[in-house]
């Protein structure tokens, strides 16, 4: 049976903060405070399980946290991540309900070797087979090579096996030219790797165009509260969601939600019209919950019917 198989190279700690007045050499009482075990291709895997799916979690993990993040191990997510020296890195995001927005904080943690990217070559050397969906998902862990995505799509691609690829920067340009399935750049990963302002939606779309003749079959662009624009050579759908029908927890982790939806909703048939439709009431989902990648079933079932989806003609 085809797999479905997540990697993510940089796992993090979230620390989620909730408080009302953020202000500069204060002491805050937090309302709430929460840790999560994350990493972008982990709350893809998260949200494929509480769609019900079966996923493989693969990717790196530091020593000293290996034995936490063996405990997301259960029936849905099978987690074999590798342990490499250091620590694993923290998030921190301080969410301030008065104002509503968010701040983020990155930590650095481990650095890989190459022997650590060789043993998760081979490891998914050994794993892939035809017809297996691999989600790349994250940005590179220092040291890893900038060319390592590409590497690995293109092992996935000579198993036969089918590759999407969410990640920004260095590791997202060298990754596209190995030609993924699919890809979902936010709009200013999209507007790094065009060297330029993508000022309006024609801008947008043009770019994404540019994207699929250089082998992307899908790059669906995410534009937080504007919704999603998904392109391919022949399509170019726009989805919303005509309002938020609940109090937003936090942005973090949606576009990893609509990464999930989208992946769950190919399995089932269907066409790119119901895999973005599928894929942002997933993501809209997700901003109902702290954990990225905690939604229901039910919470999207609910959501659907909400999506508005608009076939754009050039
Ligand atoms: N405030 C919002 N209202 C409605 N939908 C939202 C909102 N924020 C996010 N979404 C939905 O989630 C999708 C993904 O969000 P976003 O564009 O922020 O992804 P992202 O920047 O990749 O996020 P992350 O990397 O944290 O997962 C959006 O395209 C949209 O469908
Ligand atoms: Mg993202």
């Amino acid at each position: 049976m085809a797999k479905i198989v997540t990697v993510t190279l940089n796992t993090a700690i979230d620390h989620c903060i909730a408080l009302r007045g953020l202000g500069i050499e204060e002491t805050i009482q937090a309302e709430s405070s929460a840790e999560y075990l994350c990493g972008k291709g982990l709350n893809v895997a998260r949200g494929l399980a509480a769609l019900d799916a079966q996923v493989h979690c693969l990717g790196f993990v530091g020593e000293q946290s290996a034995a936490r993040f063996q405990q997301l191990d259960t029936p849905g997510l099978d987690v074999d991540l590798l342990a490499v020296a250091g620590t694993t890195r923290s998030n921190i995001t301080l969410f301030d309900r008065s104002t509503g927005s968010e701040t983020h904080i990155r930590t650095s943690g481990y650095s890989v070797l190459q022997k650590d990217c060789d043993r998760l070559t081979d490891q998914m050397n050994c794993l892939l087979s035809a017809g297996d969906m691999v989600v790349f998902s994250g940005s590179l862990p220092p040291g890893a090579p900038v060319d390592f995505y590409q590497s690995l799509i293109n092992l996935c691609h000579s198993k036969g096996a089918k590759s999407v690829l969410d990640s920004s920067g260095e590791g997202l340009r060298h990754g596209v030219d190995a030609a993924p399935w699919l890809i979902k750049p936010n709009l200013a990963e999209l507007e790094t790797l065009a060297g330029k302002a993508l000022e309006d939606e024609p801008a947008i779309i043009n770019q994404a165009k540019h994207l699929t003749s250089q082998g992307c079959q899908w790059v669906v662009v995410s534009r937080g509260a504007e919704g999603v624009l998904a392109v391919s050579r022949e399509h170019c759908w726009k989805a919303t969601v005509s309002s938020v029908p609940g109090q937003i927890m936090t942005h973090v982790g949606c576009g990893d939600a609509l990464v999930a939806g989208w992946v769950y909703a190919t399995l089932r048939a269907g066409q790119g019209e119901n895999w973005v439709q599928y894929g942002v009431a997933c993501a809209v989902a997700n901003l109902f919950y702290h954990e990225p990648g905690r939604f229901s079933q039910r919470d999207v079932d609910r959501l659907l019917p909400l999506i508005d989806i608009t076939k754009i003609v050039e």
